[in-house]
C-alpha cells in the first residue's frame, strides 16, 4: 500500500494542499494529513481548516514559534519520528515555509521521497528566509509541480532534471474558484461599513517591511496618506501587529484589524478597488481575480503576476506606494489575463502524475533535447486533463 503523507504548518500552506488532500480523498488513496503547528492560533490555522474543508490533522507535531532555525529544527526532529513510524512512500511538501523545508529535509534523509508543490519559483534574494527554503527544497524533492513557466527556467538552470518537472497550474488558485462564490456571498465588506469596489485592503508581515522600524515608518505614512483619499482595510498578521504596538506608528485612518478567515478575506479581495500587500500568495490571488495589486516589495518569486497579471512591484518608498496606490484608486487598471492552467484543475494534474510515478516509481514524459520552453511544451500535456 502507497501511503502520500501530506504536509501543513503555516497559513499559506492550507489552500494550496486543500485541493490535494480532496482530490486525493476523492479517489480513495491512503493518505496521512500532517499539520507542523507552525501557525497555531485560530485565525491563522484552524479556522482555514474549517473554511477550507480540510480534515483534522492525523498527527498534529505542535512546534509552534521560534527563530528560525529553531522552529525549522524543531519540526525537522518531530517529523522524522512519523516518517520512521508511517513509513510514507511519498511526501508532499507546499511553498516556501520553514515547514516546507524541514519536512522534505526529515523524509530525503530517510530516503522517502518528497514531491514539492509550487516548486521553482525564486526571488533571487536569500535576505528572505522563504528563498533558501525554496532552493534547499527544489534540491531535495523528486518531484516539482510548477505554477509558472520562469519556475521551470529556474529548475532546469540549477540542474534539476527535466523528467521530475511539471507544470500543473496553481492549486492556490483550485481553492480560489472553488470558494469564490461562497466568499463573495457573504458580503464581508458591509461588517465595515464599506460598499463593493470601493475600498482597499492591505496586508504586511515580511521581516524586512515589518521588523525594520525605517521602513515601516515610511509604510505608515504611506497607508495614512492614501486613507484620507479611500477606505483602506489592513487585517494585520500576528507579526505585524506586535510591531505596531511596539512602534507607536500611525496609519491615519486605515481600519487595523486581527487577521481573518480564508472566505471573509477572499470575499474583500473580490470586491476591493486595489490591495496593497508584500504577500507571494496574494500576488497570485489578485491576479487571478483581475484586482490591481500593489506589491511593496523590490522582487517578486512570481513573475507571471506582473508580466502577465495585475501586479506591480513598487518598493517601500511612501512616494512609489502613495502614486501607485492613488492611480490605481482612479481605475488605471491596464490589461491583464490569467496565466495558463491556473483553471482551478492543478491539484487532478497533480494526483494524477502522483498516481503514475506511485505505480512506476517515474513518470515518462518524452523530454529530450530542446530550450526549456520545447521542454515545457512536451511537459505540459502529461498532467492535462480534458
Ligand atoms: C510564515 C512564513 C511566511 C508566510 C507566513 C504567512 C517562514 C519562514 N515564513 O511567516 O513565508 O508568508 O508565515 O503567514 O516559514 N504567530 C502567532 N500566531 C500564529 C503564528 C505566528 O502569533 O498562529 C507569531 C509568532 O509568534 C511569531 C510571528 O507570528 O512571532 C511569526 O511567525 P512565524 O511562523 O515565525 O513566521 P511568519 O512571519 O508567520
Amino acid at each position: 500500500m502507497n501511503l502520500v503523507c501530506n504536509v501543513v504548518g503555516a497559513r499559506p500552506n492550507f489552500m494550496k494542499m486543500a485541493p490535494i488532500v480532496a482530490e486525493m480523498r476523492r479517489r480513495g488513496m491512503p493518505q496521512l494529513f500532517v499539520h507542523t503547528g507552525q501557525h497555531y492560533d485560530r485565525q491563522m490555522s484552524d479556522l482555514f481548516l474549517e473554511e477550507l474543508g480540510l480534515p483534522a490533522p492525523d498527527v498534529s507535531l505542535g512546534v509552534g514559534s521560534g527563530s528560525q532555525a529553531v522552529q525549522t529544527g524543531r519540526i525537522l526532529m518531530a517529523f522524522e519520528e512519523v516518517c520512521l513510524q508511517k513509513q510514507p512512500s511519498l511526501v508532499v511538501v507546499a511553498g516556501d515555509v520553514n515547514s516546507t523545508l524541514a519536512c522534505a529535509l526529515a523524509a530525503s534523509k530517510l530516503h522517502i521521497p518528497v514531491a514539492h508543490v509550487e516548486a521553482g519559483l525564486r526571488s533571487f534574494d536569500r535576505a528572505m528566509p522563504e528563498e533558501t527554503n525554496r532552493v534547499l527544497t527544489d534540491h531535495l524533492a523528486d518531484l516539482h509541480f510548477c505554477t509558472e513557466i520562469s519556475a521551470i527556467d529556474n529548475l532546469l538552470a540549477e540542474g534539476i532534471s527535466s523528467d521530475k518537472i511539471f507544470l500543473v497550474g496553481n492549486c492556490m488558485v483550485d481553492s480560489l474558484w472553488t470558494h469564490l462564490e461562497r466568499a463573495v456571498a457573504c458580503c464581508p465588506w458591509k461588517r465595515f461599513g464599506y460598499r463593493a469596489g470601493n475600498y482597499g485592503l492591505v496586508t504586511l508581515h515580511r521581516p524586512s517591511n515589518v521588523d525594520d522600524e525605517e521602513t515601516l515608518q515610511e509604510v505608515a505614512r504611506a497607508l495614512a496618506e492614501l486613507s484620507e483619499v479611500m477606505p483602506l482595510l489592513f487585517p494585520a498578521h500576528p507579526r505585524t501587529q506586535d510591531r505596531i504596538k511596539r512602534s507607536n506608528l500611525s496609519f491615519g485612518a486605515t481600519t487595523i484589524t486581527e487577521p481573518m478567515g480564508y472566505l471573509e478575506f477572499l470575499g474583500l479581495m473580490a470586491k476591493a478597488r486595489l490591495v496593497l500587500t508584500d504577500s507571494g500568495g496574494i500576488q497570485e490571488e489578485t491576479t487571478a481575480l483581475g484586482i490591481p495589486c500593489i506589491t511593496l516589495r523590490n522582487n517578486t518569486e512570481r513573475p507571471v503576476t506582473v508580466k502577465k497579471g495585475t501586479n506591480q512591484l513598487v518598493g517601500v518608498s511612501r512616494e512609489g506606494i502613495v502614486s501607485s496606490g492613488l492611480a490605481a484608486w482612479k481605475g488605471n487598471r491596464g490589461s491583464y489575463s490569467i496565466p495558463e492552467l491556473w483553471d482551478g484543475k492543478a491539484a487532478g494534474r497533480i494526483v494524477d502524475i502522483i498516481e503514475c510515478w506511485l505505480s512506476n516509481r517515474s513518470c515518462h514524459t518524452t523530454v529530450s533535447a530542446g530550450t526549456p520552453h520545447e521542454q515545457v511544451q512536451e511537459l505540459r500535456p502529461f498532467g492535462a486533463r480534458a
